[in-house]
């Protein structure tokens, strides 16, 4: 596996174009089973997870042509093979719950085992299989083998979500665009990755309305077409690396990004005193903040997102006094925060969501094991680069599913980093 090798004290300095968001990019994906026709994607770009999602589509029987330089994909279902997902690659990809929605769309019928990702929480999946009950979809389930098979084309029905779940909400959506009669989702999530997969669905046939909102309404039509679809910018990417130019009194513009899907986090880091200029569609953050704690607490859309909650935790370990961390969403996402104190950093776990960041510290490099998951190696890089020596970071698959050729793009800003292999 390979490991990350940074040698910390340098501030980025320079500019980034913001990728296509990874959390969108997956979902169009699992889409592209609504239709026939050709569904071409742009502007994505392919990480590790987006790679996951595509080989499940091919496995199903979808033909996918990648022109990586263009960051294009052209996606056309000639014919379905099967309507079970892969289990080694659904088991590593939370998101392939996705294609469930469709294939019951247009097929009545999805098998899947138990869906992987991040090493957060517990990740259940019980909103998915109460949600498309509510759609008179049959469920039945092989504990043993962690197994779920779904029969019947959905009906139209409500399903009003006991707590917000941003793909549950994508996938009842998905599931809802071809189903026989109205679906009425509430207390969904309201993430922009939402509103920007409905317009693409509606742009193309589809009746809903109301994405972007609690309430969503589908009125189930008889067939979709395909065409185009723009992934919005990586609000998570761009909040990372905004932390991180601030976390290193760095001067850096990051562009293509949508500061108004950033508005919490942006006013956090203002409240910090992080110096920016805001554009419509750029960030520019300027060194010489005199940085001070501020307390932080995630929620879901427009909330402050739980994925910055790693790299603004390591921004106000520079930060002057105490900031209370409140990661409301996952109960698991913050079993990093060991690996900070142990290079140096004062923070106090004081329960599964709450931590107390007393700062500012200097932190010191030293080797630390994998990363939990992909924003947290992102928050250890932050850390690495902060330290004064060297910090060596183990198995990176994880930063590399959501932050794609992270060293390189740091190396650009002036930042000592190189990846080598484990060994
Ligand atoms: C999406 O995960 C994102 N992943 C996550 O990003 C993100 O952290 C999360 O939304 C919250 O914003 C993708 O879009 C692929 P949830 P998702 O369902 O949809 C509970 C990253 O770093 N829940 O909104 O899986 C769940 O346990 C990743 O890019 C149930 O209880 O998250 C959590 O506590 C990490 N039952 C809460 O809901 C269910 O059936 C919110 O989770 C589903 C979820």
């Amino acid at each position: 596996m390979s490991k990350f090798i940074i040698s910390g004290g340098q501030p980025l300095k320079g500019e980034i174009e913001v990728n296509g968001a990874k959390n969108s990019a997956t979902k169009a994906i699992a889409a592209a089973i609504l239709s026939n026709e050709e569904m071409v994607i742009e502007n994505i770009t392919l990480f590790e997870d987006v790679r996951q999602m595509l080989a499940i589509y091919r496995d199903l029987g979808g033909k996918v042509t990648e022109d990586a330089s263009a960051k294009k994909v052209l996606l056309k279902l000639e014919n379905l093979k099967k309507m079970e997902l892969d289990k080694d690659l659904a088991c590593k990809s939370r998101p392939s719950i996705l294609f469930v929605g469709p294939l019951l769309s247009r097929f009545g019928e999805a098998k899947i085992v138990e869906p992987g990702g991040c090493a957060i929480g517990k990740r259940p999946i019980d909103l998915f299989i109460n949600g498309f009950k509510a759609m008179g979809v049959a469920v039945t389930d092989n504990p043993a083998h962690n197994e779920y098979n779904f029969k019947g084309y959905p009906q139209g029905g409500t399903f009003i979500f006991p707590l917000v779940s941003v793909t549950a909400t994508e996938t009842l959506m998905l599931a809802a665009v071809l189903a026989r009669g109205r679906t009425i989702l509430k207390n969904v999530a309201q993430e922009p990755e939402i509103p920007a997969l409905a317009g693409y669905l509606n742009n193309h046939g589809a009746k809903i309305v109301g994405a972007g909102t609690p309430v969503i309404t589908i009125e189930g039509v008889e067939k979709i077409t395909a065409g185009d679809f723009e992934v919005i910018p990586d609000r998570i990417e761009a909040g990372s690396y905004l932390a991180m130019a601030a976390a290193t009194n760095g001067d850096l513009l990051v562009r293509k990004c949508q500061p108004k899907h950033l508005e919490v986090p942006l006013d956090i880091l203002r409240q910090i005193g992080v110096k920016m200029e805001i554009g419509s569609d750029y960030v520019h953050v300027i060194p010489g903040g005199e940085l001070k704690a501020i307390d932080i607490k995630t929620h879901e859309y427009p909330g402050f997102p739980t994925d910055l909650q790693p790299p603004f935790t390591v921004l106000l370990t520079q930060a002057q006094g105490r900031a209370l961390v409140h990661e409301t969403i996952y109960e698991g996402r913050m079993f990093y925060i060991d690996k900070i104190n142990r290079m140096g950093a004062d923070i106090i776990l004081c329960d599964p969501h709450r931590a107390i960041v007393i700062g500012p510290t200097k932190l010191y490099g030293r080797e630390l094991e994998r990363s939990p998951d992909l924003r947290a190696g992102f928050a250890m890089v932050m850390a690495g680069l902060i330290a004064e020596g060297t910090t060596i970071i183990d198995n990176i698959y994880q930063i590399d599913r959501g932050y794609e050729h992270l060293e390189k793009r740091l190396r650009h800003l002036g930042a000592e980093i190189i990846r080598a292999d484990a060994g």
